[in-house]
């Protein structure tokens, strides 16, 4: 297959999307674990914007997606059309991690999947996530998949440059104390690192004011 047609089935969220059954599984344990009381969720690196639009499917939080590539975003219009999601739905938002042109402490809760291999400064990208949480807000960001699938579906699941060993450079984010490093530059120094078989997560809960 060719990295072309390839990317454009990624970007097409539809049920034969490799990732489909884990999506809405996903988003339940974000929604279950971060959710609670929060109403404005922004998705950085959205990309097809499956976790909005399943979002949008069991909340009425407001929903933004931020992606670096505005073509990318075309496709999320275009799956939220075929998911019968309104586009007023979800506001989206051409934009790089690193330096959001997004108003300071306006989201009470971030997430972002899949996202933070590509990022070329992690803690800048930290940082600008912490600048637009809100009081009370966190973030939980990283690259893996959902603790409510059998963990025999996620390893059938997971990109062969994830495997473990790998010298792939979309591992490297995630290897020796990259991540604390990262998020120690941002400045932020309570957060919990999840490293398990379903992925690497960065959570972290910014003090209500
Ligand atoms: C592998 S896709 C993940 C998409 C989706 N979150 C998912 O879980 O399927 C990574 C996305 O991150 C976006 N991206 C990469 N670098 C970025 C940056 N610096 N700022 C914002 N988005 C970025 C890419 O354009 C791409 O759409």
């Amino acid at each position: 297959m060719n990295p072309e047609s390839e990317d454009r089935e990624f970007y097409t969220y539809d049920k034969r999307h490799r990732f489909a059954a884990m999506y809405p599984l996903l988003v339940r344990q974000m929604f279950e674990d971060y959710g609670a009381g929060r109403k404005n969720v922004l998705d950085v690196g959205t990309g097809n914007g499956a976790l909005l639009i399943e979002l949008s499917k069991i909340t009425d939080m407001e929903l933004t997606g931020l992606d670096l590539r505005e073509q990318v975003l075309d496709r999320v219009r275009e799956n939220m059309r075929s998911h019968g999601v309104e586009p007023q739905r979800i506001s989206l938002i051409q934009g790089d991690v690193a330096d959001m042109p997004l108003p300071d402490e306006s989201f009470d809760l971030i997430i972002s999947r899949g996202s933070i291999p590509f990022w070329d400064d992690m803690a800048a990208a930290f940082s600008e996530m912490y600048r637009v949480l809100a009081p009370g807000g966190c973030f939980f960001v990283g690259c893996g998949f959902s603790r409510y699938q059998p963990l025999e579906e996620v390893r059938g699941m997971r990109p062969k440059w994830a495997g473990k060993g790998s010298d792939d450079p979309r591992n490297n984010w995630k290897k020796g104390t990259r991540i604390p490093d990262a998020l120690e530059k941002a400045g932020i120094g309570n957060y919990r690192l999840v490293r398990d078989d379903y992925g690497v997560w960065v959570e972290v809960f910014k003090n209500a004011a």
